[in-house]
């Protein structure tokens, strides 16, 4: 896949430590950060596949990388982004990085909202 990719700034890296979930506006998306425990970077939507609820409003438990849904506690696992309750969704993941002191996001550019939602 040869995706064409908007790398854009978001925050820097000394502003979010592991266990942080935060939520971004990037290129016009909701987009979340995830510093996981052990120290990955992830991004995914940040808006729940369920209802337009923003999913860093949500509990999350480094720990176990679960993510409840502050809606109606629907589950997502961090590491992978797939929905653990129910487990037909997955949560679309952004590229990310680390250039200097900045996170950087990947956005594709193909003129989608970059949103899963379920059912779809
Ligand atoms: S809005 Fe997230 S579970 Fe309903």
């Amino acid at each position: 896949m040869s995706e064409e990719l908007r790398w854009v700034d978001v925050v820097d890296v000394s502003e979010v430590w592991e266990g942080d979930l935060l939520d971004f506006e990037v290129d016009g998306e909701e987009v979340m950060i995830a510093h996981l425990d052990g120290g990955d970077l992830k991004a995914y939507q940040g808006i729940c596949p369920h209802q337009e609820i923003a999913l860093a409003d949500g509990k999350w438990d480094a720990d176990t990388s679960v993510l409840l849904c502050n809606g109606h506690n629907w589950e997502f696992d961090l590491q992978t982004g797939q929905g653990l309750n129910p487990s037909g969704c997955r949560l679309f993941e952004y590229p990310v990085r680390v250039t200097g002191e900045k996170i950087q996001v990947g956005v594709p550019q193909d003129g989608k909202r970059h949103y899963n939602r379920f059912p779809g």
